[in-house]
């Protein structure tokens, strides 16, 4: 039977597969997350590694594990975690967990859509400080989510996800990807797209491409009663220049659940009242997380069992969309 580094803590029947096919895991008793350089010292012990998005599985790790390592599998859909490269080139299966989190990511994007534009957090926390005098006619107005005009970026399963919920709200969808989708509210210029939108959602892979896709340039395209919302990954938007729009009220709320330094936050962000900030939970159900673990768990148990995977990245491309 083989040995399967699992890097962190997983919730509880996660690993089911791989224990029902007796493969000995190994993980540390204290729960603390491995450092790189455990990753690195661990690698070449072990057969496969089951991880997490906050995992550098860089050439070093990889190198280190081969050739005994055979999988790598990413509790996760994203996996700019993973140097896809470096696996290839060390014959390494990578493999993530994509189609399970959809509508989970999907709901959480659209709390933040809500809070940010009703400005629902703002004003909790006036209320828990004290500071709410009673009702008034002009307090913590916001803008309508309902019939709002939403721009869709990316439009994969999380995307589309996000258009069924927008779509109940009356809102009228817009999407941008570089290839032509055929259907209607397809933007090909993302330029247009956010200039044409009242809220934009983040729905594509962290790459060389997307890395600080919306600059300061692209925001000052945007409307100035306009809400950015990103559960994709952080450094898809540039912080800095999210901050000096808040601040200067470029655009007039943000809803971020990915952040370009995690766990670190950009301080201006913190202590704006237009940012509506999560802690990367977009994934976060009982559920939904559970079913992780396990996809990535048996896509595990295929690759050890000599079998393909049901989930492996594809080798030559270096992230999906
Ligand atoms: C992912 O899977 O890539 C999310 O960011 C975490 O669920």
């Amino acid at each position: 039977m083989a040995r399967v580094l699992v890097t962190r803590r997983l919730p509880p029947g996660g690993l089911d597969p791989l224990v029902e096919a007796g493969h000995e895991l190994v993980q540390r008793d204290d729960g603390r997350p491995l450092t790189h350089e455990e990753l690195v010292r661990t690698a070449p012990e072990v057969d496969a590694i089951v991880c997490l998005l906050n995992d550098r599985i860089d050439a070093d790790v990889l190198a280190a594990g081969a050739p005994r390592l055979k999988v790598v599998a990413n509790v996760a859909v994203g996996y700019d975690n993973v140097d896809l490269e470096a696996a290839a080139e060390h014959d390494i299966v990578v493999c993530n967990t994509p189609g399970i989190l959809d509508e989970t990511t999907a709901d959480l994007a659209f709390l933040l859509i809500l809070a940010a534009a009703r400005r629902a957090w703002e004003a909790e926390s006036e209320l828990r400080a004290g500071k709410w005098p009673g009702w008034d006619i002009d307090q913590f107005l916001g803008r309508d989510v309902h019939g709002a005009v939403v721009g869709v970026v990316g439009f994969g399963r999380i995307g589309q996800a996000v258009t069924r919920r927008a779509t109940g709200f009356g809102m009228d969808v817009l999407h941008h990807t570089r290839r032509d989708t055929g259907l209607p509210g397809w933007r090909k210029d993302l330029d247009r797209l956010l200039a044409e939108s009242d809220i934009v959602t983040l729905h594509v892979p962290l790459t060389d491409g997307t890395r600080h896709l919306i600059d300061a340039r692209r925001l000052r395209l945007m409307k100035p009663d306009a809400v950015l919302v990103n559960t994709s990954r952080g450094p898809v938007i540039d912080e800095e220049a999210l901050a000096d729009a808040l601040d200067e009220g470029v655009i007039f709320a943000a809803g971020l659940d990915v952040y370009e330094r995690e766990p670190e936050v950009h301080p201006r962000l913190l202590a704006s009242p237009r940012a509506v900030l999560f802690p990367h939970i977009g994934s976060a159900s009982v559920a939904t997380r559970t079913r992780m673990a396990q996809v990535a768990a048996d896509n595990v148990r295929a690759v050890l069992a000599g079998a393909a995977p049901a989930h492996p990245v594809p080798p030559h491309q270096k992230e999906a969309s």
